[in-house]
């Protein structure tokens, strides 16, 4: 059983999907064991309490330096003895520290088809937005394993939604959530605690 954290800032749904799949006994191999949050009014960590899920707070402005930061991120995630660490909606940039003790172990949903619409600028509303400027006329989520380029880590699973003429940044963030986000994250965190994802340089295998 692999235990898995889930690191979040706000407010928390793509983390609901997860608690949600693993109470429907989705995620047969992996366990959430504790939700750290950035953001201490994040309504993300009402779900977790409400799923007798433990919770932890730590915010970035808190320490004067990145590298402090970073460290402290990087022990307080190992305290928990992770196997797994979930980005569901965590706006703060990780360190280099923290992405190299956990190399293809970490996943984040990012709301577009990457690499479109991605790296250093480009989160929540902000994706829809560009994206409704350019005019796509798809567009969708991706699961991706994190490194140290801004988005560019190996993609594990993606799925496409439509977009409608007349989409709202607000109503277009909500089909691709419902669409695409909260199945493909669950689904693809499945996979790992399977051992089912063969990570080679930046191509996966999905052995399903
Ligand atoms: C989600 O749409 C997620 O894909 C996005 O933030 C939202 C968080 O919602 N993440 C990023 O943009 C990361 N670059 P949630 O808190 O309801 O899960």
């Amino acid at each position: 059983m692999k235990n898995i954290v889930v690191l979040v800032s706000g407010g928390g749904t793509n983390l609901q999907a997860l608690i949600d799949a693993q109470n429907r006994g989705e995620i047969s191999n992996g366990k959430i064991t504790c939700v750290i949050s950035s953001n201490p009014n994040a309504y993300a960590l009402t779900r977790a309490a409400n799923n007798g899920i433990e919770t932890a707070v730590i915010r970035r402005g808190d320490f004067n330096e990145f590298s402090l930061y970073d460290e402290a991120l990087t022990k307080l995630v190992q305290s928990k003895n992770a196997d797994l660490v979930v980005l569901a909606g965590f706006m703060t940039i990780l360190g280099k520290g923290f992405i190299s003790a956990y190399e293809n172990k970490i996943i984040n949903i990012h709301p577009a088809l990457i690499p479109s619409f991605c790296g250093e600028g480009y989160y929540g509303l902000r994706v829809h937005e560009e994206a409704l400027k350019k005019g796509v006329k798809v567009t969708g989520a991706t699961a991706h394993f994190v490194n140290e380029i801004c988005d560019g880590g190996p993609i594990i699973l993606q799925k496409a939604v439509e977009v409608k003429f007349g989409d709202t940044p607000e109503v277009l963030q909500k089909r691709v959530m419902e669409q695409a986000e909260w199945k493909i994250l669950p689904r693809a965190v499945a996979l790992f605690c399977d051992d089912k994802i063969k990570v080679n340089g930046n191509i996966t295998e999905i052995l399903d």
